[in-house]
């Protein structure tokens, strides 16, 4: 396994319009980049700190699964997503190892990174991503 850093921190917020100014006003970073990604029915807005980014993350739909997330648990960490030069040679090498994957197969996130999630059974408790960017190759 060769993962090379954090690539992003994953949170939910209930609503990114309430969330954006603490980090733009009382941190002073900058969003950078507002997404819809409709498969996982969430709204993303960006930061960058350092090679690591914030994904802040609001549920269009009650259903969705941070809206599930954050009934249950509340506003906070949802996931940790660690850069790896391939999604695809991580996972095989993961499953193998017996680590339980969420998707077996890459696939796309926001930001057009390849994305896939491990399963928390099988990361101490962990929601973990490993992502991919395709245009760094
Ligand atoms: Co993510």
């Amino acid at each position: 396994m060769e993962l090379t850093h954090i690539e992003h921190l994953g949170i939910a917020v209930k609503s990114l319009d309430e969330a954006i100014p603490y980090y733009e006003q009382m941190l002073g970073l900058k969003c950078y980049s507002i997404e819809e990604v409709a498969d996982q029915k969430v709204k993303t807005a960006f930061f960058k700190i350092g090679q690591t980014k914030i994904e802040l993350l609001e549920s269009t739909d009650p259903e969705g699964t941070i809206a599930k997330f954050i009934e249950k648990r509340g506003e906070g960490i949802h996931h940790i997503a660690f850069a790896t030069p391939s999604v695809k040679d991580s996972l095989e090498e993961l499953s193998a190892k017996g680590v339980r994957l969420i998707d077996k197969e890459p696939r796309r996130g926001a930001e057009g990174l390849n994305i896939a999630f491990l399963h928390p059974k099988s990361t101490q408790g962990v929601l973990t991503e490993i992502c991919e960017d395709p245009n760094k190759k």
